[in-house]
Parts: structure tokens; C-alpha cells; sequence
């Protein structure tokens, strides 16, 4: 008797140290998703064809009509691409469509800020104008005119490059006087022609990185001296019957942004009031805190300007060009710092810098991996959908999570340790989940979709994430 119980013994032990040494390449990990605790509303993904990248799309680099349709899928598409929400287009300030100018729509100057203005409408606007419709097609929500500058005759250095200021605001002295007004007309004019054309125009914006004086179209400003023209386009909007929402002001860096908080704040009528959505860029500082507001923010404007051609590469080294790094970028500005938008800076462009989501060489398409990681949150964390809590037991394994207004829940984990995670997913939530569909990109995956999960009666779910990898999870 006795010698029989030892062997069985033995038995099992040798089969659990067999199932331990099996599983040494994986940790165990448990993730909870808690949509009774709810965070900001989300607006959506973006990107920006501006400086003639629009054009691009339409084949002015070689692309065929059948590639257009199909970068414009991969962009605006929910169904067979990331499902962008939003478009930034650029309100042009050049008299000329050469080199990557942007053309204005009122390119010479009328003589002076009272005079009857000179507008013309080319429905184009560097290729933006056709872009704005198709993006509409295939299901965009919002679309933001962002300027750079006013037109040179409008400002101190009369140059819509190099800097300077819009003649009228504070510490500023023009022989033609103030163009505020003019400038305001002008904004809003914009926005009249797209929507007598059919497209609608939600929010206007009328600086961008004020910090900094660039070779190319820009103005400077500081906080106090913008919310003096903001007040001014906010009376001439409400005048107009035109529904457009006020963004401010695509500082260069989030602490840049930060930084122009209290000029906003400021006085007996404080220019923030009238302001929909207080917007920066990732460039000189990382947007991973809360802005001093409780507006919507909106990280407008971010990419690898300086890194090697890596679109293939989701991991490899961490480079700043790489999917994985985006991935998490988007992650940290949606935990971090509060915001309801992200937007990359170049959406397809025919380069090979890592500036665009999507490289077009010639006729050849090549949707990087940072696309395809944008596309992991976009496609199914939607406009309208709250921030819900969601943690992580392991300490390089990231977690989001968004309840949509379909009630469908979305979990975004990226996993940037070296050995996968054996996970086990709780949703709490009061619906019954049924359906767990889950997706993955990785060195060797494109969003792709894998077999859908058995979901316990509790909200429950086992899988296995792969070591560097992001995956994202649509429960129903
Ligand atoms: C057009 O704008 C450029 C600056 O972008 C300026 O150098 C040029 O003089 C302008 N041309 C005319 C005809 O105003
Ligand atoms: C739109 O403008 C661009 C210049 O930005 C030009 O290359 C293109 O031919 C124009 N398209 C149409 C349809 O006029
Ligand atoms: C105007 O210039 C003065 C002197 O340089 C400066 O102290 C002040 O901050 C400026 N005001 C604005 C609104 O920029
Ligand atoms: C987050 O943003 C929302 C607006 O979307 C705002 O109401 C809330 O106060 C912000 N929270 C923090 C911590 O800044
Ligand atoms: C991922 O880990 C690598 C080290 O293996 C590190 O260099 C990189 O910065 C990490 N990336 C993120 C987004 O945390
Ligand atoms: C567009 O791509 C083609 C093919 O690689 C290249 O010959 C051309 O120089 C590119 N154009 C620009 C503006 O980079």
C-alpha cells in the first residue's frame, strides 16, 4: 500500500514541475477594468495633410487612383483602416501655391484693415478641400482649421514667415492699424467656403507653436495678447450663425502651452471662457500632465522629426520612431495627461523620414508600425467614449480602457517586457459581457484579429499577450 501511494506521488510532482518549466517563458499578469470609475470624454484620433501633403494622397508624388482610395481607407476608414476622427487642415497664409505653400484664400492685401476684403476660393486648399470630403465619406466627425499665420500684410513683419505678431494686439504699433478684426472676418470666411461647399468646419484655431519663430508660415504671441483676439473671433463667430468651436493655441510643448494658461485666465472677461478646447504639441516637452484647465485638451501636433526610415519595426531597440514608442505615447497623454484627442503630425507623405504614419514612395504604399499602433486605439476607442479605470499587476505591461456609447468596452495593453504575459482580464462592469474579440500588433502582426475569448459569468478572461506587443480587447 504504502509504496503504491509514493509513486503516485511522485507522479504528480513530476507532472506539475513538467506544466512550471513549460510555462518559465511566460509571467502571469491580472489586469481589472472598472467602468464604474470614469474619466474624460474622448474626441478622437487625428492627423494633418497640411504644406501640400493633402496633394500627395491625390498623386502629385506618383500615387495611382487605386493607392489614393486605398490611403484614404487606411486613414479614415473604421472598417478597413484606423477610423480617424478628425482632420487638422492648415488655414493657408501664402499668395502662392509654390514649393509647399499653403495658398491663402485672401492672398494680397485689400490696402487697408477697413477695406472691403479681396477672398477667392479655389475648392481646393492644397488638396485639403478634397481630403476634407473624403475623410467626411468614410465617417470623420471633426474637422479643425488650424492657421499658422495671417496673412503677411497683417502682421508687424509684413512675412507670413519668420515670426512676428498680428498688428493690433498688445505691444504692437502698424501703419495700417489693427488687423484683429480683419483677421477674425478672415478665419471665419474660411470656414464659410468649406461650408457652402458641403463641408462643415467644427473648430478654428489661429496659431500655431506662438514660441517660436519659424522660416516658414507662423506668428508669434503670448497668452495675454491672444486672448485679446480671442475675445474679438468669438463675438465675430457668434455673429456669423456659424457654429465653430475655438481652439487655442498648438504651443510647441505641452509646458509651452502650460505656460499660456494664466494670460487665458486673466481679467474681468476671461478669454478662456469662450474657448472650446486648449490644444498643444509633444515637441519640447511630453505631454504627461494635466493642463491648468478644465476644458478638453487635445495633443494636436507630434512626431519623430529626426529619427531613421523604421516603419517595420514595432520593437526593436525603443527608437523614437518605432510603434511601440507611439503606442505608449498615446497611452501616457490619455493617463497622464487627461487629454480627449491625439493627433500625429503627418498622416501618409510621400518620405522615407519617420515624420508620416503611412510612407508613400512613388506608387508604393507602407503603412509603418506606428499607423498600425494608432490604429490599435482608434478603430475602436470612439468619439464620445469616457476613460474608464483600468490596472495592471505587472510593471511593463500598460493598460487603458474606454466604455464606448455602444456600450462595447475597449482595452488597450501594451507589453514591452521580453516574455509574454499569461493575463487574466477582469471587467467590472453591470452588462453581462459576452463576446471578447481580441487584436494584436507586433513585429509580425498588423491589427491583426485572433479567435474571440471565452468570457466567464463574472466579466473574465484568459489569453496570453506576446512579448512586445500591443493588443487591444473589444468586449460586447
Ligand atoms: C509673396 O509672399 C512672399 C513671402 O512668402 C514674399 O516674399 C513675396 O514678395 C510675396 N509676393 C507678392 C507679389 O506679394
Ligand atoms: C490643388 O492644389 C494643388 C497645389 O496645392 C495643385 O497641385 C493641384 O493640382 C490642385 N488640384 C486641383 C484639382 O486644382
Ligand atoms: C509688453 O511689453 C512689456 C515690455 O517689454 C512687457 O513687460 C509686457 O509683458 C508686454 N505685454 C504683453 C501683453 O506682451
Ligand atoms: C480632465 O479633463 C476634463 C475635461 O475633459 C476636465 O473636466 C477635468 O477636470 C480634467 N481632469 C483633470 C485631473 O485635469
Ligand atoms: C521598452 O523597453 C525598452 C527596453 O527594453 C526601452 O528602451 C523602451 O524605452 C521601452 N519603451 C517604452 C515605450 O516604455
Ligand atoms: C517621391 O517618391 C519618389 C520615389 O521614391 C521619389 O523619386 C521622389 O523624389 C519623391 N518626392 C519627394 C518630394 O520626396
Amino acid at each position: 500500500m504504502s509504496s503504491v501511494i509514493g509513486t503516485v506521488v511522485c507522479l504528480i510532482i513530476a507532472v506539475a514541475y513538467t506544466h512550471a518549466a513549460a510555462m518559465s517563458s511566460t509571467k502571469a499578469a491580472i489586469i481589472s477594468v472598472n467602468t464604474a470609475i470614469k474619466f474624460q470624454e474622448l474626441d478622437g484620433f487625428s492627423v494633418s495633410q497640411a504644406f501640400q501633403r493633402a496633394d500627395d494622397i491625390f498623386g502629385k508624388e506618383g500615387l495611382t487612383s487605386k493607392n489614393t482610395k486605398y490611403v484614404l481607407d487606411l486613414l479614415f476608414s473604421i472598417d478597413r483602416g484606423a477610423g480617424f476622427s478628425i482632420l487638422r487642415n492648415g488655414i493657408g497664409s501664402s499668395n502662392s501655391s509654390d514649393s509647399n505653400f499653403m495658398n491663402s484664400i485672401e492672398p494680397f492685401s485689400p490696402g487697408l484693415p477697413s477695406a472691403k476684403p479681396h477672398y477667392s476660393w479655389d475648392r481646393n486648399d492644397s488638396g485639403q478641400f478634397p481630403l476634407a470630403q473624403e475623410a467626411y465619406d468614410r465617417g470623420l466627425v471633426r474637422l479643425y482649421g488650424n492657421a499658422w499665420s495671417a496673412p503677411g500684410y497683417m502682421k508687424t513683419n509684413g512675412d507670413e514667415n519668420n515670426g512676428g505678431y498680428l498688428c493690433g494686439v498688445t505691444n504692437t504699433s502698424c501703419p495700417s492699424g489693427s488687423w484683429m478684426q480683419a483677421y477674425a472676418d478672415y478665419l471665419v470666411q474660411w470656414a464659410r467656403f468649406y461650408k457652402q461647399s458641403g463641408v462643415k468646419v467644427t473648430n478654428l484655431g489661429f496659431l500655431n507653436e506662438p514660441e517660436f519663430a519659424a522660416s516658414y508660415a507662423g506668428m508669434l504671441s503670448d497668452g495675454i495678447q491672444a486672448a485679446e483676439f480671442i475675445r474679438i473671433l468669438a463675438k465675430t463667430i457668434k455673429a456669423s450663425g456659424m457654429d465653430l468651436a475655438i481652439n487655442y493655441c498648438d504651443g510647441i510643448g505641452w509646458e509651452e502651452q502650460e505656460q499660456m494658461m494664466a494670460g487665458l485666465q486673466a481679467g474681468p472677461d476671461p478669454a478662456e471662457n469662450y474657448l472650446s478646447v486648449v490644444t498643444g504639441h509633444g515637441y519640447n516637452s511630453v505631454p504627461n500632465f494635466p493642463l491648468s484647465t478644465k476644458k478638453k485638451t487635445w495633443v494636436t501636433e507630434w512626431a519623430d522629426l529626426s529619427g531613421g526610415f523604421t516603419p517595420y519595426t514595432f520593437f526593436n531597440t525603443g527608437a523614437t520612431g518605432e510603434g511601440m514608442t507611439w503606442a505608449r505615447n498615446i497611452q501616457v497623454a490619455l493617463l497622464d495627461a487627461n487629454v480627449s484627442g491625439f493627433f500625429y503630425w503627418i498622416g501618409a507623405e510621400n518620405s522615407t523620414t519617420d515624420s508620416g504614419l503611412i510612407n508613400l514612395i512613388g506608387d508604393e504604399v507602407i503603412p509603418s508600425k506606428r499607423f498600425w499602433a494608432f490604429a490599435q486605439f482608434s478603430r475602436f476607442a470612439r468619439p464620445g467614449a469616457r476613460r474608464v479605470e483600468a490596472t495592471s499587476s505587472a510593471p511593463l505591461l500598460y493598460v487603458s480602457s474606454f466604455l464606448n456609447n455602444d456600450g462595447s468596452i475597449v482595452t488597450q495593453a501594451i507589453n514591452n517586457a521580453t516574455e509574454a504575459y499569461d493575463i487574466s482580464l477582469k471587467v467590472h462592469t453591470s452588462a453581462r459581457i459576452k463576446n471578447a474579440r481580441p487584436y494584436v500588433t507586433n513585429n509580425a502582426n498588423d491589427l491583426t484579429v485572433l479567435a474571440p475569448l471565452r468570457v466567464a459569468t463574472d466579466g473574465t478572461f484568459k489569453t496570453t499577450i506576446p512579448a512586445h506587443s500591443l493588443m487591444s480587447f473589444v468586449c460586447s
